[in-house]
């Protein structure tokens, strides 16, 4: 089976084309971050455009590259949320008039359930159940993952989502957008313990996490600091770095112990930070754990993981096969991902209704 996937939820365009025959992965990405650096954040109506801009050449390239032609297509994944309502509709309307005008299935993927089977795209994917960490731009949650759409939230975060964390302490030390990358550089420079910033909610005994007290702390040490060298914005940036991913560890291994579980994946942009990685590889070994991540560049969005969950929906789940109609499809800028249900659990109508 091949499934086209587009993924237009936030600030990249993602086409990907996966055919389950050869496990064969063709994807094409175009990220806005220059388009949105000046901003120092995302601009919705800029990202729309930027997606109607891109979106059919991607496809194109995409078909090229595979030496398809988009009747060799035989379904079409599309993010259908959560994200901003004007990019998903780019998308939902582009895959919706293919689906159509093919006679192809089309089939509405939650964003965060890409993330969350993408690991499952490598040569040594992990087996059902495991702990799910998903750490994004605009999410932060540790999930029981029981099978495909069985999700079971453990703890998620009260307040700004690590990505977040990230992006808002790049703002203050004057870093560039999107944050994550440049505060994790940056604070491979910092003295560890030059100054202490707090662990939020670390001894809790709960697996939510809290993340804005720390932003709030580092506002302050800026502030205090005033004229800011280089040094004391690399040491700021690896206590923060160190706070978030002490924090982070310590809820994944209480997860894993309250499931009694030894696999522990971790999805979403924050996941290919290095500090994290290596702070949660220690951690597991020494526990007999493994840690398992998306290939390098399906960490951040990308179009690859919303084809293979469409595929998985499709084959696996019961999705609805029938040709799209003329109906466009619903987008859900707001949609949890404990709301989906595995097709074994629904009706075909219903199913209909939680998916698009
Ligand atoms: O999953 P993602 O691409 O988009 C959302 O669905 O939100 O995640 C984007 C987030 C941004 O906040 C970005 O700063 C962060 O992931 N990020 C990182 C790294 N790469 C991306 N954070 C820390 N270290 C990184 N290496
Ligand atoms: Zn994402």
């Amino acid at each position: 089976m091949r499934v086209l996937g587009i993924e237009t939820s936030c600030d990249e365009t993602g086409v990907a084309l996966f055919d389950s025959a050869t496990n064969a992965l063709v994807h094409a990405l175009h990220s806005q971050v220059k388009l949105h650096s000046a901003y120092g954040g995302v601009v919705p109506e800029l990202a729309s455009r930027d997606h109607v801009r891109n979106l059919a050449p991607l496809i194109r390239d995409v078909l090229d590259r595979a030496g398809c032609e988009r009747r060799d297509i035989d379904a079409i994944a599309v993010t259908a949320g959560p994200g901003l309502a004007g990019a998903l509709l780019v998308g939902c309307g582009v895959a919706g008039a293919m689906g159509y005008a093919l006679h192809k299935p089309v089939v509405a993927v939650h964003h965060l359930e890409g993330h969350v089977l993408s690991p499952l795209l490598t040569a040594s994917p992990p087996s059902f159940p495991f702990v799910c960490l998903l750490v994004s731009g605009g999410h932060t949650q540790l999930l029981h993952v029981r099978a495909p759409g069985q999700y079971v939230l453990l703890g998620e975060t009260l307040d700004d989502a690590a990505g977040e964390a990230f992006d808002k302490t790049a703002q203050m030390l004057g870093l560039g957008y999107p944050g994550g990358p440049e505060v994790s550089r940056l604070a491979q420079f910092g003295i560890a313990g030059a100054l202490r910033l707090p662990r939020p909610m670390m001894d809790s005994g709960t697996l939510d996490v809290s993340f804005s007290g720390l932003k709030t702390a580092v506002s302050n040490v800026v502030r205090r600091a005033g004229n800011l060298c280089e040094q004391v914005r690399a040491d700021i940036a690896r206590e923060f770095v160190d706070a978030l991913v002490e924090v982070l560890t310590a809820k994944c291994l209480l997860a894993l112990e309250r499931t009694q579980l030894s696999q522990l994946v971790v999805a979403g942009g924050v996941g290919a930070n290095v500090q994290l990685r290596s702070s949660l590889d220690a951690a597991l070994a020494s526990r007999g754990g493994r840690v398992f991540y998306p290939p390098a560049e399906l960490c951040t969005d990308n179009g690859a993981m919303i084809a293979y969950a469409g595929y998985v929906r499709l084959t696996q789940l019961g999705e609805c096969t029938e040709a799209a109609s003329a109906v466009p499809l619903k987008v859900r800028p707001r949609w949890d991902l404990c709301d989906l249900q595995g097709g074994s659990l629904s009706s075909p109508t219903e199913r209909r209704t939680v998916g698009a």
